[in-house]
C-alpha cells in the first residue's frame, strides 16, 4: 500500500508571535518544517510527502529536503482542514496514495518508535488511528471561572498527530464534514463525524505542537537530546 505523508504548513502562527510563521523557525540549523517532514520520510513505508503552504509563501523554496524521496509543495487554505484537504487531494491524484499520514508542520519532535507503532496499528485495521497521550492533570469544567465539576480524566486523551487513514475515506469524510459546517480540528474528528471510531495509539508527551513562544526552547531541548 502506498503511504504518503501530508503536512499542513499554511498557518501564520499568531500565538507564537514570531517574525515568521513558526514552522520556519530554526532548530539545530534547520526549519521546524524540515524536521517534521524528515521524521516522516525516515520511515521506510512512507513513499513521499505533500506539504501544504500558504499562497506566495516565501520560505519553503529555500528548504533543502532530504533527497531520497519526493517532497511536493501545494497551496493550503484558510483553515487547517482546508490545507489538509488540499494535500490529500494531491496525494490521491498525483502520488496515488492509498493511505495518508497527516502530521502538523509544527510537531518536529515525533519519535520514530511512535510513528512505527501508529503505522503498524493503522495498517492492521481498516479504520486508521492517531497518536495520543493520556491526560495527566486533574480536569475541571467551568463556564465562568468558577469550577462546576471535576471531570473523570481516566477516559480523556490529548490528540496529537500524525493521524493515519485510508486516503479516499479521509478525503470524503473531510469534504462532507466541511460542507456540513462541522467543527473539524483534526482528521479523526472528520472520521468520527462520518460515524467511524478511529483507534488511539499511545505516544509520548514530547511530541509537542509548537504553539506559544516558550514551546520553541522545549522543542530545541528535545531535539538536541536526541543528537547526543
Ligand atoms: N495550518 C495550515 N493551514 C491553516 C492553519 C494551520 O496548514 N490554514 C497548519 C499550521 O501550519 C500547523 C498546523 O496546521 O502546522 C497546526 O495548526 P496551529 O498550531 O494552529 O498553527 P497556526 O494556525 O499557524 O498557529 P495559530 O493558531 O497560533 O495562528
Ligand atoms: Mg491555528
Amino acid at each position: 500500500a502506498n503511504l504518503v505523508a501530508v503536512i499542513p504548513a499554511a498557518g501564520v502562527g499568531s500565538r507564537m508571535q514570531a517574525d515568521c510563521p513558526k514552522q520556519y523557525l530554526s532548530i539545530e540549523g534547520q526549519p521546524v518544517l524540515w524536521h517534521s517532514v524528515s521524521r516522516l520520510l525516515a520511515h521506510p513505508r512512507v513513499s513521499q510527502a505533500v506539504v501544504a503552504v500558504s499562497a506566495n509563501d516565501p520560505y519553503v523554496g529555500d528548504i533543502q529536503w532530504p533527497v531520497d524521496k519526493p517532497v511536493h509543495v501545494v497551496t493550503g487554505g484558510k483553515e487547517r482542514a482546508d490545507s489538509v484537504l488540499a494535500g490529500i487531494r494531491y496525494a490521491i491524484s498525483v502520488c496515488r496514495a492509498d493511505w495518508v499520514l497527516v502530521h502538523d508542520a509544527a510537531r518536529p519532535c515525533l519519535r520514530a518508535a511512535d510513528l512505527e507503532q501508529l503505522i503498524a496499528t493503522s495498517m492492521s485495521t481498516n479504520i486508521g488511528g492517531i497518536l495520543a497521550v493520556p491526560v495527566r492533570d486533574t480536569m475541571k469544567r467551568s463556564d465562568n471561572g468558577a469550577i462546576s465539576a471535576t471531570v473523570d480524566r481516566t477516559a480523556l486523551w490529548h490528540a496529537q498527530t500524525p493521524q493515519m487513514f485510508p486516503a479516499a475515506e479521509l478525503e470524503s469524510a473531510l469534504a462532507s464534514a466541511l460542507t456540513a459546517g462541522a467543527t473539524i480540528t483534526d482528521e479523526a474528528s472528520a472520521l468520527e463525524w462520518a460515524g467511524k471510531q478511529p483507534l488511539l495509539v499511545e505516544g509520548h508527551a514530547d511530541n509537542i505542537k509548537i504553539t506559544h513562544p516558550e514551546d520553541l526552547a522545549l522543542a530545541r531541548f528535545y531535539l538536541q537530546q536526541e543528537l547526543v
